[in-house]
């Protein structure tokens, strides 16, 4: 993956600060630009300590989701991306979709609040490296940094 060109890119993309909109292209952009992904969407705090699905692609998902379960909860709580190699050995993961075997959900904080979650399923085992995390939390940044996020709670 080419980190530079595709932070570009979604800036590029990103051309106006609505969170909406902007939250739907940026998992459009991530799903369609980044290869062996089943599942790409935002989880946003909407209540406190819950994440409510918001805009992703692939097959419907769970919701909501507290803070207490799953690897989107771990990545809320402790504000820190998870990185999971073996979705089967992380306790308390949540299965929505069969298929996935790793996963990567990175934390969206705003102004000091935790807004949501980028949350992104691939069925590969071990399908995110190092530098995948990196390339997909710059991608956050761009996201953070060209929309106005409404904080819900
Ligand atoms: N697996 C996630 C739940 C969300 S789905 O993957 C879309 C979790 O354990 O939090």
């Amino acid at each position: 993956m080419d980190s530079t060109l595709l932070t570009r890119q979604l800036e590029a993309l990103l051309d106006s600060d609505d969170w909406l909109t902007n939250s739907a292209q940026t998992v459009a952009f991530i799903h369609t630009n980044i290869a062996s992904l089943n599942w790409t969407g935002f989880y946003l705090q909407r209540s406190p300590q819950l994440l409510t699905l918001g805009p992703f692609q692939g097959n419907p998902a769970c919701n909501p989701i507290p803070f207490s379960k799953g690897v989107c909860g771990a990545a809320a709580t402790q504000r820190r991306t998870q990185r999971v190699a073996d979705v089967h050995a992380f306790p308390g993961h949540i299965a929505c979709d069969s298929a996935s075997r790793s996963e990567l959900v990175i934390p969206i904080v705003s102004e000091g609040q935790l807004w949501g979650v980028l949350d992104i399923d691939s069925p590969l085992p071990e399908r995110f490296s190092e530098e995948d995390q990196a390339t997909i939390e710059a991608l956050c940044e761009v996201f953070i940094n060209a929309t106005r996020l409404p904080l819900f709670v």
